[in-house]
């Protein structure tokens, strides 16, 4: 049943790296396009950029580094324990970097989001760009997806397109994309917000509707 209050979710922001993402979620909070607040922003990774957005924004940043854990699954259930410290209705992976094991992906699934650049399906894993490029690909882009145990395979939500020009590098190409990423990420995460989005036994259903299997195209101006 689809929560429809106006409260302010929740939500826990995991993250590797620069966490550019992460800015465009600080940012959407703030002008108020995403109903949420940012409870907390964990990192695998001590040398991840996002803390430093995450510390002089004055939301709580956490350090969990994986290399201190013994196996996989003690590093996810002791990652799994610091997020529901922070009772989140909402988790958003945003650039975090680690295949996630099925007890975690269980313990959050339906409020568990990635987004990942590629148009998925195609492309799982890492060098998605280059892979594009070398494939001779016209368009590349992202997709939001709720995530699933299978890698970069949970239902897809939304999805930018972008064109691929003869001149693009992998470099150019990931900003470009990067740009787009930063609309349809806290896009998706509003609609959650709302209660307009659900994970349902495998499908994703926006106001109650089945969305196709790419999710929603967002059709965004294409700049050269
Ligand atoms: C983003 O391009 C995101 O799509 C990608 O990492 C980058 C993080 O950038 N995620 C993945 O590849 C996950 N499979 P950011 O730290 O600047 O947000």
């Amino acid at each position: 049943m689809s929560d429809r209050s106006t409260r302010r979710r929740r939500l826990v922001i995991l993250i590797s790296g620069g966490g550019s993402n992460l800015q465009s979620f600080m940012d959407a909070c703030a002008e108020g396009s995403l109903n949420a607040e940012i409870a907390a922003v964990i990192s695998n990774k001590v040398s991840a950029k996002g803390l430093e957005r995450a510390a002089n924004a004055g939301i709580p940043n956490i350090v969990l580094d994986h290399t201190e854990f013994p196996s996989r699954g003690e590093f996810d259930a002791a990652l799994g324990d610091i997020i529901d410290s922070f009772s989140p209705d909402l988790v958003i992976l945003a650039g975090f970097m680690r295949i996630l094991t099925p007890p975690f992906v269980n313990r959050f699934l339906g409020r568990l989001m990635n987004i990942h650049p590629s148009l998925l399906p195609k492309y799982p894993g890492l060098h998605t760009h280059q892979r594009a490029i070398d494939a001779g690909d016209k368009k590349a882009g992202a997709t939001v997806h709720f995530v699933t145990a299978e890698l970069d395979g949970g239902p897809a939500i939304v999805q930018a397109e972008v064109p691929i020009f003869k001149k693009d590098t992998a470099e150019i190409l990931a900003a470009r994309v990067l740009e787009y990423e930063h609309h349809i990420y806290p896009l998706a995460a509003q609609w959650f917000c709302e209660g307009r989005l659900e994970l349902d036994d495998g499908d994703v259903l926006l106001d109650n509707e089945l969305l196709p299997e790419g999710g929603v195209c967002v059709e965004i101006r294409q700049k050269r």
